[in-house]
C-alpha cells in the first residue's frame, strides 16, 4: 500500500545516508515537506524540492529544539517525527569503558527522548501526530557483544510503550520498528570483509539475504500514515523472519 502524505510534515533524523535518507526521500516523493536532520554535512544534499536540512548531534538538547522549530517556522507545524538516527558498537561487555557506555546512550537512547519530548510538545499544540522510532531485533533478543546497544535499544522499544500510554489521549500515536540486518554503512567496524560477512548475516535471516533500506523505510511510512491508525506502543519486527528462529 503506498501512503500519501500531502499536507504533513516530518522531521527525520540521521537522514544523511541509509535508513533515514530513504525514509525522509520516500516520505518527500508521497507529498510530505521534510525536515532532515544528521550529524554530518552531506545531508545537505537532500536539501531543496520540499526538504530542507541541518546538521548537529541528536544527543544535545539544542539539536532537537532547533530541529522542531525548523519544520514549525518552514512549514508550519510538525505530524511525523522519525527517530532514526543512531550508532552501534560491537565489543565485549568486559572490554567496554564508561566512555563507550555514555556514548552510545547519549545518541541512541537521549537523543530519542529528547526529539520525542520536543516532538509531543509541538504535536500536543497541533493536532496531535505520530511518532515512529527506531529500534532494532536487539531490544527482543539477546546477540553477544552488543550491551550497550542492545540496552539503549530497549530502552528506545520501551520509551515508544510510555509515549503512546501517556499521550494517547491527545492524539498522539508512537510506534517502532526492529529492524533485521539492513545493508548500510553501519556495518562498517563491524566487519572487516563486507561481501563474506554480510553473506552470512543474510544465511542467519530465514529469507536468505540482509535487508535495505527502503524495507524499513516502507514500515517507517506505514507507521507514521494513517494506514497505522489503530496502531500504538507497538514495536514491528521487519527481520527477514531473523526473531522467528
Ligand atoms: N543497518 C542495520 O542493520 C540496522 C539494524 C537495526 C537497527 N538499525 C538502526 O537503524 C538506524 C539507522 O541506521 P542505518 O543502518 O541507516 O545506519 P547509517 O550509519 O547508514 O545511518 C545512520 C545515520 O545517523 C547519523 N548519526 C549518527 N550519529 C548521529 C548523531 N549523534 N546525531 C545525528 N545523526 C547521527 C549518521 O551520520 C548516519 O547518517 C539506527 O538507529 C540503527 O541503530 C540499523
Amino acid at each position: 500500500m503506498t501512503q500519501t502524505f500531502e499536507n504533513k510534515i516530518a522531521l527525520v533524523t540521521g537522514a544523511a545516508r541509509g535508513i533515514g535518507r530513504a525514509t525522509a526521500l520516500m516520505l518527500r516523493d508521497r507529498g510530505a515537506r521534510v525536515v532532515a536532520s544528521d550529524i554530518s554535512e552531506t545531508v545537505h544534499e537532500l536539501s531543496g524540492n520540499g526538504i530542507v536540512t541541518l546538521t548537529g548531534s541528536i544527543a544535545e538538547e539544542e539539536t532537537a529544539l532547533r530541529s522542531v522549530a525548523l519544520a514549525r517556522y518552514t512549514f508550519g507545524g510538525l505530524d511525523i517525527l522519525v527517530n532514526n538516527a543512531g550508532r552501534t558498537m560491537n565489543r565485549p561487555l568486559i572490554d567496554m569503558t564508561v566512555e563507550d557506555w555514555d556514548g552510545i546512550m547519549a545518541i541512541n537512547a537521549r537523543g530519542t527522548f529528547l526529539h520525542a519530548r520536543e516532538a509531543v510538545r509541538a504535536m500536543i499544540k497541533g493536532d496531535g501526530g505520530v511518532i515512529v522510532n527506531v529500534a532494532s531485533i536487539v531490544a527482543q533478543v539477546a546477540m553477544k557483544d552488543t550491551a550497550v546497544y542492545a540496552a539503549s535499544k530497549g530502552a528506545i522499544a520501551q520509551l515508544t510503550k510510555v509515549i503512546a500510554v501517556e499521550y494517547g489521549g491527545r492524539g498522539i500515536r508512537a510506534n517502532a520498528v526492529a529492524p533485521g540486518v539492513i545493508e548500510t554503512d553501519i556495518l562498517e567496524g563491524i566487519v572487516q570483509d563486507s561481501r563474506a560477512t554480510l553473506a552470512s548475516y543474510g544465511s542467519a535471516h530465514p529469507l536468505g539475504r540482509v535487508g535495505q533500506p527502503h524495507e524499513i523505510a516502507e514500515i517507517i511510512a506505514f507507521l507514521g500514515s494513517s494506514a497505522s491508525s489503530f496502531m500504538t506502543g507497538t514495536l514491528v519486527t521487519a527481520d527477514g523472519g531473523f526473531t522467528a528462529l
